[in-house]
C-alpha cells in the first residue's frame, strides 16, 4: 500500500478542492490509482497552519471557515502562516503549492517552490508565475535533488494540456499552438455576441467567480500572455520571457466590431499563439483575431478554453475544457501526484 504525505501550501480555493477530492476519493484511490494521501501540514498566509504528522482530516480542513487565523481554531492550529515549517519540516513527500500568482517576480510562491524542491520534496503547482518566470530554474533544483515537478494546472485547470502535448504527442513535431486561454474574456465576448455591454459582462464574470483578483489581468491579455510563455517554453523549446510577447486584449473591441463579425459568420477571440517560423525563431503573441466559422477554435463559447496544436503530422489537434474552477483545478494537482506515483513505479 503506497501512501503520499502531502502538504498544502496556500489553502484557498484550489487545495480546499484538493482536500475535498481526497475526502471523498481516497478510501477508492488506493484500488484505483495505485495510492492513498494523508495531509501532514497545511499553511496559508490569511488562514494560518496546522501540522499533523499523523495524519489531518480531510474533511474537516474542508469546513475550515475563510476567516483570517481560522486554523487556530483547530487543535494545534496556529493563526500564524507557518510556510517554511509546513513545507521543510512536516514529513511530507509532495508538497502542493496552490498561492496567488504574482506575474511580476512570481513570489512568494517561487520561494515556496524553492523551500519544497530544496528540502527533497516532490512539488506539485497550479501557479502561473513560478512556471512562467523561473521554470528552468526550478527545474534544474528538482533534478539536483532527484525530486518531480509537476504544473499541469497552470495551463487550462485540470484539462489536459502540457501532459497531452509533451506525452501523448511527443514525436508528432509540434509547430506551434493557438489557444484561448482565458474564461473570463471568452466569457465576456460571448455575453457581448448577446448584447451585453463589456462591462456589465466583465461584472458578470467576476461574480461568477472567473476573474483574477483584478480582472484587467484577464481582459487586457496579461493572464493568457502568462500561459503562452509557458506552453512557448515547454511544448516548443522556446526561452521566452513575458516581455517576448507581444499583447493586446480585448477591452478595445466595440458592439459595432462584434456584430460586424457576427453578421459575417465570424467571431472575435482572444488568443495567444506561438509559432515556429523555418529560421527556427519563435513567434508569440496575445491578440483578438477575427476566427472564421470553420476554425477549430470559432466554436468555443463561455468559459470554455481551448488549444490547437499545430502538428506535423496530425494537422491540427484541439482539446477543449474548463480552464479554471476549485475542482477543476484540483483535479490538475491529483493528475501531477498520478504522474509522481507513475514515475516512481514505472506503470
Ligand atoms: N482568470 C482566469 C480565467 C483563471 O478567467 O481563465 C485561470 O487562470
Amino acid at each position: 500500500m503506497t501512501e503520499y504525505k502531502i502538504a498544502l501550501v496556500g489553502f484557498g480555493g484550489v487545495n480546499r478542492g484538493l482536500a475535498q477530492l481526497i475526502a471523498d476519493s481516497n478510501p477508492s484511490w488506493q484500488a484505483t490509482l495505485g495510492f492513498s494521501l494523508k495531509i501532514v501540514g497545511v499553511t496559508d498566509l490569511f488562514l494560518g497552519s496546522i501540522i499533523g504528522r499523523d495524519g489531518l482530516d480531510a474533511a474537516t480542513l474542508v469546513r475550515l471557515p475563510a476567516a483570517k487565523g481560522a486554523f487556530a481554531q483547530l487543535p494545534g492550529g496556529s493563526a500564524d502562516a507557518m510556510n517554511e515549517e509546513v513545507i521543510k519540516h512536516s514529513g511530507a513527500d509532495i508538497v502542493a503549492e496552490a498561492t496567488f500568482t504574482n506575474p511580476v517576480d512570481g513570489e512568494p510562491a517561487t520561494s515556496f517552490c524553492r523551500w519544497a524542491l530544496q528540502a527533497g520534496k516532490h512539488l506539485v503547482t497550479t501557479n502561473k508565475g513560478p512556471i512562467a518566470l523561473h521554470a528552468a530554474e526550478l527545474k534544474a533544483l528538482a533534478d539536483a535533488h532527484g525530486v518531480r515537478f509537476e504544473y499541469e494546472g497552470a495551463v487550462m485547470s485540470g484539462t489536459p494540456v502540457i501532459r497531452l502535448a509533451k506525452q501523448a504527442l511527443a514525436g508528432s513535431r509540434i509547430k506551434g499552438f493557438e489557444g484561448i486561454l482565458n474564461g473570463t474574456s471568452n466569457f465576456v465576448l460571448t455575453r457581448m455576441e448577446e448584447g451585453l455591454g463589456f462591462a456589465e459582462a466583465v461584472s458578470k464574470a467576476q461574480a461568477l467567480g472567473y476573474a483574477e483578483a483584478d480582472p484587467t489581468a484577464d481582459v487586457e491579455g496579461f493572464d493568457v500572455r502568462l500561459k503562452v510563455v509557458i506552453l512557448a517554453n515547454e511544448l516548443l523549446g522556446a526561452h521566452l520571457g513575458v516581455n517576448d510577447v507581444s499583447c493586446k486584449g480585448i477591452s478595445g473591441l466595440s458592439a459595432a466590431d462584434i456584430d460586424a463579425a457576427q453578421r459575417d459568420g465570424a467571431r472575435w477571440k482572444l488568443i495567444g499563439a506561438a509559432q515556429r517560423s523555418a529560421d527556427g525563431s519563435i513567434h508569440a503573441s496575445v491578440e483578438p483575431r477575427l476566427l472564421k466559422a470553420e476554425h477549430p477554435l470559432a466554436g468555443i463559447s463561455e468559459a470554455i478554453n481551448a488549444v490547437s496544436f499545430d502538428t506535423e503530422l496530425l494537422g491540427a489537434v484541439t482539446v477543449s475544457g474548463p480552464g479554471a474552477g476549485r475542482i477543476e483545478t484540483a483535479f490538475a494537482l491529483l493528475s501531477d501526484i498520478i504522474a509522481i506515483h507513475t514515475a516512481k513505479t514505472g506503470q
